[in-house]
């Protein structure tokens, strides 16, 4: 059963429907996961809770919570594919997300976003109130050849 279908787009959560070379060439072409191995994409997936966009069964989108799936996710590689965006599939793989039953309840939620903090304002999301509180270990140029 799809967890949510729009006129144009379905979302699934079944793994064994990922299109793993779509997902590893748009991340390692990301400005976020820039020559990201593939290993450690299916690694990723693996440890994550994720979610496919389909349009007629192609995969056009994708995003993963990294979560306990009883008070934190951690909302990231969120993507469509170019030739899609603009018609929605971006707020229903949110939607689908923000509404799993296995996410419900959760003290927090975290992203981090370049340019789309219009998108996750729609369902919630806003600025850290307070960003000294936080803390990070950074290393963009972890995976070997992102310099
Ligand atoms: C961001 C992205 C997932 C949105 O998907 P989409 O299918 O194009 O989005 P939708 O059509 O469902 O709608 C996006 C909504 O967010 C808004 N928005 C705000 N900032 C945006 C941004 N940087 N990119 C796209 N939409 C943005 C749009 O205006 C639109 O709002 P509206 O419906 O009220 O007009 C997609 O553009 C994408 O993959 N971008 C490249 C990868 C990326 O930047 N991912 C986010 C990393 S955090």
């Amino acid at each position: 059963m799809p967890l949510r279908m729009t006129a144009n787009y379905e979302i699934s959560t079944d793994p064994s429907r990922f299109d793993l070379d779509l997902i590893h060439d748009f991340l390692r072409s990301s400005y976020w996961a820039r020559n990201i191995p593939r290993a450690t994409v299916e690694k990723g997936i693996r440890n994550s809770l994720c979610f496919g966009a389909f349009a007629d069964s192609q995969q056009v989108g994708f995003a993963r919570a990294i979560t306990d799936r009883a008070t934190f996710a951690y909302l990231s590689d969120v993507f469509i594919v170019p030739s899609h965006r603009g018609r929605g599939a971006g707020k229903a793989l949110i939607q689908a997300i923000l509404d799993h039953p296995e996410l419900q309840g959760l003290r927090r939620w975290l992203l981090s976003t370049r340019d789309a903090h219009g998108l996750y304002a729609q369902f919630g999301f806003q600025p850290l109130a307070e960003p000294d509180k936080y803390m990070t270990i950074h290393k963009p140029n972890v995976y070997p050849g992102s310099h």
